[in-house]
């Protein structure tokens, strides 16, 4: 049975179907239906639940809803939280069962990575070369991010061969550079990408919120209060709402700032007075204590 769009009532809830091989997956996949495929590292909140709905949405009732969980270690570098990860399979499966999803694909690393986990330098064994665009913002802060990124969902993508897949556009620069994978390596996937799910007061909502104490969670708001600030002010040029969320910032020294930049809605450079009508984006990393956040919202100039 299959839940329609919207959150699935009580009454429709329904376990999906766990599986964690390429054997099972081709067990329970029925090829003659179209398939939607949302990508996670589990964990799953709310924010992902908007993914799974926009998903249904886009493939109708007949459609088969995969959702994977899996904690890539291709992406994470050597200091990050990849060990800290949190890993929850049961509370996943809730919010997939409430969601009306059918699979859950929940692959070991041996499964993703069966010649091993690409060596950071070699790239042995094959992996994806993201380009240029994955080396600024996130990427110059995390080298190598976006390669184990961009390998993973392409492994996802071979296994599980949707048709549609949906991304978050909290993670902004990822779902730019997973539709560059897609155009340029010619998968047959049409990329969705998902506005972001935020909190009443305006948090965007990430897996790794649940690592800020109360304290810290009310300094991240700046981060939001800082892009909000520059999209109010893009009207006046990139200086007047860069210098505007750099206002919002200093007064928040609890806020790291990590990059603050204002670019073309592909990722490209602005110009210092873009055209009128030139549509940009404003992107945000910053450390609030020691969890990492980012965010993003769109400019019009
Ligand atoms: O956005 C994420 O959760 C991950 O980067 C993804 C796309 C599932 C790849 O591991």
């Amino acid at each position: 049975m299959t839940a329609p769009a919207g959150t699935a009532p009580e009454t429709l809830r329904h376990t999906p179907t766990v599986v964690r091989t390429r054997a099972e997956l081709d067990g329970v996949l029925d090829r003659s239906r179209p398939v939607a495929l949302v990508p996670t590292m589990g964990a799953l909140h709310d924010g992902h639940a908007s993914l799974v709905r926009l998903a249904r949405e886009r493939v109708g009732a007949d459609a088969t809803l995969v959702v994977s969980v899996f904690v890539n270690p291709l992406q994470f570098g050597p200091d990050e939280d990849f060990d800290r990860y949190p890993r929850d399979l049961e509370a996943d499966l809730e919010v997939c069962a409430r969601e009306g999803v059918d699979v859950v694909l929940a692959p070991a690393v041996e499964e993703m990575y069966p010649t091993g986990v690409p060596h950071a330098l070699t790239g042995d064994p094959v992996s994806v070369h993201p380009g240029a665009t994955a080396d600024i913002l996130e990427g110059a802060s995390r080298p190598g991010h976006f390669r184990g990124v961009l390998t993973v969902v392409a492994k996802l993508f071979g296994l599980v061969r949707p048709d549609v897949a949906v991304f978050g556009e909290k993670d902004y620069q990822q779902l730019a550079l997973i539709r560059r994978l897609v155009d340029d390596l010619c998968l047959r996937v049409d990329v969705v990408g998902a506005p972001t799910d935020r909190d009443p007061d305006g948090l965007a909502r990430s897996s790794r919120n649940r690592y800020l104490s109360a304290d810290e969670r009310v300094r991240a708001l700046a981060l939001n209060r800082a892009l909000g600030a520059a999209q109010q002010r893009a009207s006046y040029g990139v200086e007047a709402a860069r210098a505007a969320a750099l206002d919002v910032l200093a007064g928040e020294p609890g806020v790291r700032l990590d990059y603050l930049a204002l670019t073309r809605a592909d990722l490209g450079e602005l110009a210092e007075r873009p055209e009128p009508g030139t549509e940009g984006r404003a992107l945000i990393a910053a450390r609030v204590g020691t969890t990492r956040l980012i965010d993003n919202l769109p400019l019009q100039f």
